[in-house]
């Protein structure tokens, strides 16, 4: 299943996959539902979608270069409103026969543009403003019936439009902040040109989303493996709004989560929502599969296999108790769908999240899958976790892996070593969220400039001497990894202040028995990696 689609819908057709994303997130933040579909989408593919407007992205190609990609004419002729950017701007161009060349001088950069008063895509804006440019190739002909609307020095079809077709294009990108009054003009399109209304809420998406899960289900059962992250927990938020007790929730405690997180997964789905919740005291079972092997992906490999385990077996108990489960939910969300390229290939099975893929379901289980996420980026989930009522510190919690403490420990797993990095972990995190608590405090920004992204404590396979009192030690080191990043493609070792660094080193000391000295890792993503194993 799909998230809802709303009545109101922008397609944005993507000619260089972030470029679509930041638009489609743009006029999700002007409250209008925004979907991505490739550029190559046929015009009859565009129609089925039922947009109200439609905008073509920039991209990185030159529109006469060999394999530069094209778009089907008939996608300007379905009578739907058409907003181009930079290569949108000249596609548009040379598809409605106007010509795009070769300029001598790039344009790089802000630019300072003029515009024409009477273009309602620059009403409520100065006529002259600095825009973002970033193009060598320009418009050099308009097509026949479009007007010339805005010029920079270097660009003399800056913006173009057609009123009477509603067909407009800027060469400069309006998406980027970097253009001070880009949302300005994408609100005058939406709202002024298209008439559309800035309806897409928190409240709305959520009575759609309740509604659509409800016809989906009827009255069947549908099962959840909880993990504690942020996706699957808002997944079983909206599911026990939309369909209470006909939701069993797995939890799988596997005994490799942060320390105190088991109970406050079942703290919140016993007490916080109304739900059928299943904790599966599974420790025992993974401490005996997991002891002596020391090869993560081995680890990785066992951990996900048992996962499966538990929770077909817990399918299995409801199947005999009468309560047969049909359908699985799950959290996978939108940059998972537009990665796996799912939209092109039309495949619903190829979005289901790889770690998935690699266990396939046992003979004679079947479900069908709930995926009431997968039109939400990450941000937005986070605020529907919190409009239904998760609490802050879940929905804004930093990434864990499925195999947790696991691969946090360097070697084997024993109960001794799990103790040693839950009671560390606790202290680095304790620290770390009131350091990142005081940034924000200070500049208003949850993710500002040295805040860390992602911060934990790793457990090697080495001891060392110490001294304690009088008595030498010979125990752990804990490594510190402290990383501020966006999306963990990259990431760099924050830049923590001395006073912080030694807090975090002397209460570990202290507090932790069996731990001696701590370590912090100031190697950037890449060469290394943000988790150790
Ligand atoms: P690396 O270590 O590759 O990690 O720089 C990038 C990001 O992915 C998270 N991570 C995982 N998340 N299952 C997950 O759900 C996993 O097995 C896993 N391994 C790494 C990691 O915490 C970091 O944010």
């Amino acid at each position: 299943m799909s998230a809802t689609a709303p009545a109101q819908k922008v397609i944005v057709l993507d000619f260089g996959a972030q470029y679509g994303q930041l638009i489609a997130r743009r006029v999700r933040d002007l409250h209008v539902y925004s979907e991505i579909m490739p550029c190559d989408a046929t015009a009859e593919e565009v129609a089925a979608a039922q947009p109200s407007a439609i905008i073509l992205s920039g991209g990185p190609a030159s529109v006469y270069a060999e394999d530069a990609p094209r778009i089907d004419p008939g996608v300007l002729e379905l009578g739907i409103p058409v907003l181009g950017f930079c290569y949108g701007h000249q596609i548009i161009a040379v598809t409605l026969g106007g010509e795009v060349g070769h300029t001598d001088k790039g344009e790089y950069g802000p630019a300072p543009l003029t515009h024409h008063e009477n273009s309602r895509l620059f009403e409520g804006t100065p006529a002259s403003q600095t825009v973002w440019m970033s193009h060598r190739d320009a418009v050099t002909c308009i097509p026949p019936k479009f007007a010339i609307t805005a010029r920079t020095d270097i660009c003399g079809v800056a913006a173009m439009e057609c009123e009477a077709r509603k067909i407009y294009s800027t060469q400069f990108h309006p998406e980027v902040r970097h253009t001070p009054y880009g949302n300005q003009m994408l609100s005058n399109f939406l709202f002024n040109i298209c008439g559309l209304q800035p309806n897409w809420t928190m409240d709305s998406i959520i009575e759609d989303s309740v509604a659509a899960i409800r016809a989906q289900v009827g009255s069947s059962r549908v099962i959840l493996g909880l993990s504690g992250g942020v996706d699957s927990s808002v997944v079983a938020a909206l599911c026990a709004k939309a369909i209470g007790k006909q939701l069993t929730c797995v939890f799988v405690n596997h005994g490799l989560l942060r320390k105190n997180e088991p109970e406050e997964v079942e703290e919140i789905f016993t007490k916080l929502f109304d739900v059928d919740f299943v904790h599966v005291h599974a420790e025992e079972r993974y401490a005996k599969l997991l002891a002596g092997v020391t090869d993560p992906e081995q680890k990785r490999r066992i951990i996900g296999t048992q996962f499966w385990n538990e929770f077909f077996a817990v399918a299995q108990d409801l199947a005999e108790d009468g309560r047969p489960v049909q359908f699985m939910a799950q959290g996978t969300i939108y940059p998972d769908i537009i990665e796996s390229g799912a939209r092109k290939t039309g495949g619903k099975a190829s979005t289901i999240k790889s770690h998935h893929n690699l266990i396939p379901f046992p003979e004679g289980v079947h479900f069908d899958l709930i995926e009431p996420l997968d039109h939400f980026f990450k941000d937005e989930v986070r605020a529907l976790g919190s409009a239904l009522g998760l609490p802050e510190y879940l929905v804004h919690r930093q990434p864990f892996p499925g195999p947790g403490l696991a691969i946090r420990i360097i070697g084997d797993v024993t109960p001794e070593k799990l103790d040693i990095l839950k009671n560390a972990d606790a202290i680095v995190r304790e620290e770390l969220d009131a350091y990142n608590d005081r940034l924000f405090q200070e500049t208003g920004e949850r993710n500002s400039e040295h805040s860390c992204w992602q911060y934990f404590a790793v457990l090697p396979d080495i001891k060392s001497v110490g001294v304690m009192g009088d008595e030498r030690t010979y125990q752990r080191p804990i490594i510190l990894r402290a990383v501020e990043s966006t999306d963990a493609m990259t990431a760099d070792w924050a830049k923590l202040p001395y006073d912080v660094l030694g807090r975090i080193s002397s209460r570990i000391v202290a507090e932790v028995p069996g731990a001696n000295r701590v370590c912090y890792d100031i190697t950037p993503k890449p060469p290394a990696t943000i988790e150790w194993e």
